[in-house]
């Protein structure tokens, strides 16, 4: 039997720590659905098209190939054949992100990807709108969220840790700046499907999350 878990929830949430915790242990798939918008804001970004100009973006994707691989270290992003997983994580890969990912041709563009990998795998996917648009029969969904401040926090140690240097305070802009974008936009915007349970993971750790949403689904699932 293929189960499908679908985790939407805001930027910084511990979305994919949290997923893939908890897909490891369930022995399922962890489908980072960001990676694929970032995949196309790189894309984007390198060509120098303005990844808020819908025409220009809507227009490159025909020269675009994404895909996403499966294996030991997790899934990798491949965009026309090259491996651009250690590329994307970027403050200005997810600003291009967010920025391409409100557009409706983008949306439409990724969207068959990730309905395929759900048809043939059980997986926990995270995203923005897989409770709500790309999986909206997904047996389980959970909606991971945070306050602000923590979110920034937990981004802002994450990539201190990565030796990148960053101050706070813009990491906090730039996620509300996100949340803005990611919940105004027309197509698809981030909220919580009507069938989804609400987790405030802002008290938790990562691996009391993990455990919590291991819990939501065994209870789901039987
Ligand atoms: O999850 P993430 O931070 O890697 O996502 C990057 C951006 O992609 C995010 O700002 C919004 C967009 N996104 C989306 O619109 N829908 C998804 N299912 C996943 C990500």
């Amino acid at each position: 039997m293929i189960v499908n878990v679908a985790i939407d929830g805001p930027a910084g949430a511990g979305k994919s720590s949290v997923a893939k915790a908890a897909a490891a242990k369930l022995g399922y798939i962890y489908v980072d659905t960001g990676a694929l918008y970032r995949a196309v804001g790189l894309y984007a970004l390198n060509n120098g098209i303005p990844t808020d100009d819908a025409a220009s973006v809507s227009g490159c994707l025909k020269d675009i190939k994404v895909e996403l691989k499966f294996s030991d270290e997790g899934q990798q992003v491949y965009l026309n054949g090259e491996n651009v997983s250690a590329f994307i994580r970027t403050p200005e890969a997810s600003m291009a992100a967010s920025n391409v990912s409100a557009i409706p041709a983008v949306r439409s563009f990724l969207f068959d990807l990730q309905r395929n990998i759900a048809k043939e795998n059980s997986c926990i996917m995270d995203g923005r709108d897989i409770g709500t648009v790309v999986l909206p029969d997904a047996a389980v969904k959970i909606f991971l969220t945070a306050s602000p401040e923590i979110r920034a926090k937990r981004r802002y140690d994450e990539l201190i840790a990565k030796g990148q240097s960053v101050e706070y305070k813009d990491v906090l802009d730039e996620l509300i700046q996100r949340d803005y974008n990611d919940s105004h936009r027309q197509v698809a915007p981030l909220k919580p499907a009507q069938d989804s349970v609400i987790l405030d993971n802002g008290e938790l750790n990562l691996e009391e999350s993990a455990d919590r949403i291991i819990e939501i689904i065994e209870e789901k699932i039987g």
